[in-house]
């Protein structure tokens, strides 16, 4: 199955995935085994507007052990010719007439579907502005969860934080609302809850969900806790902080199979103490990006 642009989650179906999946495992192997030289012949640009630590290096690696070569700017805003007054559509097609796939961070919600309508080379979202979405982000968490579990039908999780402008979350949100019998739990402050499109997409797909303002409240029953950041300064009572924080007392309360998941970086919502658990699985889960990138990179090329 061919992708042109990997712009947002929705465009993934659950046998795409399945073969997304199957392609990482295989992407696991190779680079356990070195790599490969097998895309030499490929360029990529990795072209970000907004800092990164590990989606840029996971994509820059990713090409790497795949053979490929990188071009890349961590700071466009300041190093690309944004400065002079250039359109981004204007740059997009200086780079697709010069590499073969196109990595963007744009600071602006809706800046990598502006890129893929005028790119005629593969372009894919790294995240786009606050609140718009992150896919390869939401495809590595949930290859994480699938390689744990073996399934996503059934799945219980909790997904925590500032979740109105997480990119993450509503990608991820997303891809669960494809998946049967899947209970999401949104826990965070109110002012910063999950937005109402969301809501909306899992209504219209019979996705059960609930609200919730309290990790405590349920984290004895859920599968997968994915935790995300939560900047004090959008919360009118930073005292409720504390209840959005996992730490020792959340680990207790889990459940003994359970997996805790973060995109990172990391503030002070996810205690240090907690890494030493199995359950924590998110620097597993960094690491995995870089398979999926490997694998999706395949992927829109189109190649077997
Ligand atoms: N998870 C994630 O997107 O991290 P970076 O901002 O470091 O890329």
């Amino acid at each position: 199955m061919r992708l042109q642009h990997v712009v947002e989650s929705q465009q993934f179906t659950v046998p795409l995935l399945m073969e997304l999946f199957q392609r990482t495992r295989r992407m696991e192997r190779i680079v356990a085994r070195g790599g490969t030289e097998d895309y030499h012949h490929k360029v990529m640009a990795t072209l970000f507007y907004s800092p990164s630590t590990r989606t840029r290096f996971s994509f820059e690696a990713a090409m790497y052990r795949l053979g490929g070569k990188v071009m890349s700017t961590e700071q466009a805003r300041m190093f690309s010719s944004e400065v002079e007054g250039e359109q981004l559509e204007d740059t997009i097609r200086i780079l697709a007439g010069i590499t073969d796939v196109i990595v963007i961070r744009h600071n602006e919600t809706g800046g990598a579907e502006r890129a893929a309508q005028v790119s005629r080379v593969p372009v894919i979202n790294a995240g786009d502005g606050q609140g718009g979405q992150h896919p390869s982000q939401a495809l590595l968490d949930l290859y994480t969860i699938y390689r744990e579990r073996r399934s996503l039908d059934g799945l219980t999780i909790a997904i925590i934080g500032e979740l109105d402008g997480g990119r993450t979350a509503r990608s991820l949100a997303y891809l669960l609302s494809k998946f049967e019998r899947v209970k999401i739990f949104f826990v965070s402050p109110p002012e910063v809850q999950m937005k109402q499109d969301i809501l909306d997409h899992l209504d219209e797909h019979d996705v059960w969900y609930a609200l919730e303002s309290n990790v405590d409240r349920v984290v004895g029953e859920v599968d997968v806790v994915y935790q995300t950041r939560i900047r004090p300064e959008r919360v009118a009572d930073r005292r409720s902080l504390g209840g959005f924080t996992i730490d020792s007392s959340v680990l207790r309360a889990m459940k003994p199979d359970a997996m805790i998941l973060h995109p990172l970086p990391r503030t002070v919502e996810l205690d240090r103490t907690v890494d030493g658990d199995p359950r924590a699985l998110y620097f597993r889960q960094a690491e995995n990006g870089l398979y999926v990138r490997m694998a999706l990179l395949t992927m829109v090329w189109g190649d077997d």
